[in-house]
């Protein structure tokens, strides 16, 4: 499980196999994108397990095959496509030997394209969108009898409802960092952005779901959880005394839970970072200094047609706020470059903001046009070697900021979480509080562990670290 931010990536990632046994149907699970989707094809996978699938590792192995798809960036579809051509060759061949071998597609694809992947993709038997995951056994049901359901309306109850919980058995096999969605939709309508078509309108889980699942999950050993939501910090509901909680509140209950050690969540918006929330930065220790704050632009022209509804100079009163209450805090943000109109002054004005925030990691991209949303249509379009210029200055500059930030942690004390084994036997691999991957002797503890080392030295993807004595 990655655990960056819930800036969908190339990355695919696979569910965790079940170990139950038997004769019964077996998944394979294939994700794209952010941890939204990673945590909506886990609970997708639980769901196929109580309806007695068994969760596989191989395309091979199984005989549903279920794509969990992002939208965010062009080609995702035409790369789903060409993924359903391959498949189609493999059910041919399957069938013919007598096999049934079934085709989903899950995700922001399936919702941007609902019947149109059926048209173009007929080894596809069920397309499903991410509000409508809880029918996803009914839709297979469906299937089997030889329809193809298409289901991407939003509908009126809430998918959680209809989703379980993990077993703990599963909850074990995902290991002590876990991902919570407390939050899903957005309402902002970034003039770039798919997600509030693709996952619809903000919808936030009341306290007492969110409560429980953080609960379920620190009794099976989880001592880290990230709280997920397209706009995380926009989540509120109403608290245990019957105000109206932001996540601010949220947090400083969630932190109260026996067993969860640390907290973070992803992703937020600048407009809603509100005096509750940077004051729980101050005040918690569970709360991890770490904060991914997309900007996406410098400058005020573009920001105001990306319709951010801030300035450059808001954002950066913002991070000095956030600063002050939290003086370590290591900041994390998005950038696109070559949105339209984009000019030299305006890239400059870019450059210039992340050289006054300087950011611990910040993740680059190119404008991408999306079909549908108000960017698709404007003027200006950039040409596509000026984006490639502009991606790889600034993608220079932070990475220059993200060594730096790295070399001044040499010498650190620091907690960290024992997350799983590193790559060689004699070395754990963990999580430092500022997200940065940190490696260590094996001998120094056990996964689960929070132990207390010194950062000795910066590698190529992460730091070193020894035991304090
Ligand atoms: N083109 C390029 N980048 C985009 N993002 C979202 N939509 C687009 C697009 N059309 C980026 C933003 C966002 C992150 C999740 O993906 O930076 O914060
Ligand atoms: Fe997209 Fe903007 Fe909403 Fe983020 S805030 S999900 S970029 S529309």
């Amino acid at each position: 499980m990655t655990h960056a931010t819930l800036t969908p990536d190339a990355k695919p990632e696979t569910a965790p196999a079940a170990q139950d046994g038997g004769q019964s149907r077996k998944v394979f699970v294939k994700t794209y994108g952010c941890q939204m989707n990673v945590y909506d094809s886990e609970r997708m996978g639980d769901a196929l397990v109580r309806d007695g699938y068994q969760t596989v590792d191989t395309v091979e192995a199984a005989d549903l095959i279920l794509i969990n798809t992002c939208h965010i960036r062009e080609k995702a579809a035409e790369k789903v496509y060409s993924q359903l051509g391959r498949l189609a060759k493999l059910k041919r061949e399957r069938n013919a030997e007598g096999g049934d071998l079934m085709v989903a597609v899950a995700g922001c694809v399936a919702q941007a394209e609902g019947q149109e992947i059926i048209r173009r993709a007929p080894v596809v038997d069920v397309v499903i969108g991410p509000q409508t995951y809880h029918r996803l056994p009914e839709a297979l049901a469906r299937a089997r009898n030889g329809e193809s359901v298409v289901e991407t309306e939003f509908p009126a109850e809430d998918k959680f409802d209809g989703l379980p919980n993990a077993p703990e058995k599963a909850i074990r096999a995902r290991g002590v960092a876990a991902f919570l969605t407390v939050q899903e939709g957005c309402d902002k309508f970034c003039t770039f952005c798919v997600v509030p078509y693709t996952r619809g309108a903000e919808v936030s889980r009341p306290v007492d779901r969110i409560l429980g699942e953080a609960e379920r999950l620190a009794e099976a050993g989880v001592r880290e959880i990230t709280l997920l939501g397209q706009n995380v910090n926009a989540w509120h509901g109403k608290g245990a005394d019957g105000r109206e909680w932001g996540l601010g509140e949220l947090v400083r209950r969630l932190a109260t839970i026996k067993g969860i050690d640390r907290i973070r969540y992803t992703t937020s918006h600048p407009r809603d970072m509100d005096d509750a929330l940077i004051a729980a930065h101050r005040d918690l220790p569970e709360l991890m200094p770490y904060l991914h704050l997309p900007v996406q632009s410098g400058s005020d022209r573009i920001l105001k047609a990306m319709n951010r509804r801030h300035t450059a100079a808001e954002y950066v009163k913002l991070v000095e706020r956030i600063r002050a209450a939290r003086p370590d805090i290591a900041l994390s943000g998005d950038f696109i470059v070559g949105f339209p109109g984009e000019t030299d002054a305006d890239f400059e004005d870019t450059m210039q903001l992340v050289r006054e925030v300087r950011y611990a990691s910040a993740f680059t991209f190119k404008y991408s046009i999306r079909p549908g949303t108000p960017g698709a249509d404007m003027e200006g379009q950039v040409d596509e070697a000026v984006k490639t210029e502009r991606l790889a200055q600034l993608q220079d500059l932070i990475n220059q900021q993200t060594r730096a930030f790295g070399r001044e942690c040499v010498g650190k004390v620091v907690d960290l979480l024992l997350e799983k084994p590193g790559r060689n036997t004699d070395q754990l691999f963990g999580r430092s509080p500022w997200l940065q991957p940190v490696i260590v002797d094996a001998k120094l503890g056990e996964i689960g562990d929070i132990v207390r080392v010194r950062i000795t030295q910066p590698g190529t993807t992460g730091l070193y670290a020894e035991l304090v004595e």
